[in-house]
């Protein structure tokens, strides 16, 4: 007989599989400045890497400081909410909240018709139907539809906040609250904006944000659920981005609620995502404070020109204002003054009545056709198709100094009286 001797493991140094080199220069390629890449360099090491690279942050305990982690407490803290869920997008974000609010088949969900082609898509996902609620001259959900579009199967509003401007909040979480309904706030074009003095994805029951690369802040993919208070609907959307998570006391013990458990997907956030919007998440009020100077500085220079129409503000303290909207009296004056500021120098965007197709309004949203198509009629939300015609978008930068801004002013002021007259 042999002596058998004993295996004492591996005695060579394990490395991650993706180590602080591999992670850095992806890192390098969301074009970072040096400064920015210095802390997020210094924010991991290749200890706090688990062994099968980023996005393990919360498998079994093996990584208790991981990023994913930190990020989730330090998103909580930021948007003043008991819970954050860091997750793989917006959509998501989106998907995991209305699970978390039992959105089921069979259900309505309230979107406004002007939105973005995720938030009315997530609710098709969940098997539910979107119902599209018409727009007020602010741009956003009018929340004197919501009467007319309740029935005994709705059970959630989604006010998106449109393009850095925030929903008028107040009158949709009261007509909520007296029918049953959830509230998810769409938060992926105005983080950081705030509504009376509560920063945006705070207010209703739970925020949905995504921080892709064409976000205000975010690299490549990524997004984040706000729970504003905690509980069960947090321990479900948590069930449902990680369905083999089981992030309860007892993972594998018995339901201790009826429909505590329930099949749920993978839409965890890798660690080098929540890496990079933790370095992301505290300057955020900075790039909104920059928008919100530059946009209060063209605005002082405008005044009112006949038949025109500023896009109404719900919070003008709250907006952020990284855009210009407006709506002239007539189609024909709207693309006037889009040449005319071409000309000049500055890019101005007007659809008119016979635009390209685009995901962003409800009677466009080809995807949805299929099942949902009687949802998409034009005539069910006339302002939305109006406004969507006729609007008139500017964009503005973050950088422009005060000249740049007193220009800016002046070049659209001048158009604006030359083609209103
Ligand atoms: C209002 C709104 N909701 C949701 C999303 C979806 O986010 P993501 O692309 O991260 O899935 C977007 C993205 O553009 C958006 O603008």
């Amino acid at each position: 007989m042999r002596q058998v001797p004993k295996f004492e493991g591996r005695t060579g140094r394990m490395e991650p599989k993706i180590g602080v080199d591999e992670f850095m220069a992806l890192a390098r390629r969301f074009g970072f400045s040096e400064a920015a890449l210095g802390r997020i360099g210094a924010a991991v090491s290749n200890d706090d890497l688990p062994p099968g690279g980023p996005g393990l942050q919360r498998w079994m305990g093996a990584v208790p400081e991981a990023a994913g982690d930190r990020y989730a407490v330090e998103a909580a803290e930021f948007f003043g909410v008991a819970e954050a869920i860091p997750v793989s997008s917006g959509t998501a974000a989106l998907h995991a909240a209305l699970v978390a609010v039992g959105v089921g088949p069979g259900d309505e969900v309230i979107v406004p018709a002007i939105g973005f082609l995720a938030t009315s898509m997530a609710v098709a996902l969940c098997g539910a139907t979107p119902v599209f609620a018409d727009i007020d001259e602010s741009l956003q959900l009018d929340p004197a539809t919501l009467p007319g579009l309740l029935t005994t199967r709705s059970r959630a509003v989604i006010p998106t906040h449109h393009w850095g401007f925030v929903a008028d909040l107040a009158p949709i979480v009261e007509f909520a609250q007296q029918n049953g309904l959830a509230v998810l706030e769409d938060c992926a074009q105005s983080p950081g904006a705030s509504y009376r003095g509560a920063r945006v994805g705070s207010v209703g029951d739970l925020g949905c944000f995504s921080i892709s690369a064409y976000k205000l802040i975010g690299g490549g993919e990524g997004g984040l659920i706000t729970v504003r208070e905690g509980g069960r609907l947090a321990e479900r959307a948590l069930q449902f981005v990680e369905g083999g998570g089981l992030w309860r006391p007892d993972r594998f013990g018995p339901e201790r609620y009826p429909g505590e458990l329930f099949p749920g997907t993978n839409y965890r956030l890798s660690d080098l995502e929540s890496t990079i919007a933790r370095v992301q998440l505290p300057k955020l009020p900075v790039i909104v404070d920059r928008y919100r100077r530059v946009f209060g500085q063209i605005m002082a220079g405008l005044g009112d020109y006949p038949g025109l129409t500023w896009q109404k503000s719900n919070d003008p303290t709250g907006d952020i204002g990284y855009q210009i909207r407006f709506l002239p009296a007539t189609n024909e004056q709207s693309a006037a003054i889009a040449a005319a500021l071409g000309e000049a120098g500055i890019w101005a965007g007007h659809r008119g009545p016979d635009s390209a197709p685009d995901w962003h309004t409800f009677h466009q949203m080809f995807p949805l056709f299929g099942a949902h198509a009687d949802h998409c009629r034009p005539e069910l939300c006339p302002r939305a198709i109006d406004y969507w015609a006729r609007m008139v978008t500017l964009s503005v930068d973050q950088w422009y100094t005060a000249d740049d801004c007193a220009a800016f002013a002046a070049t659209l002021d001048a158009v604006l009286r030359n083609v209103c007259a």
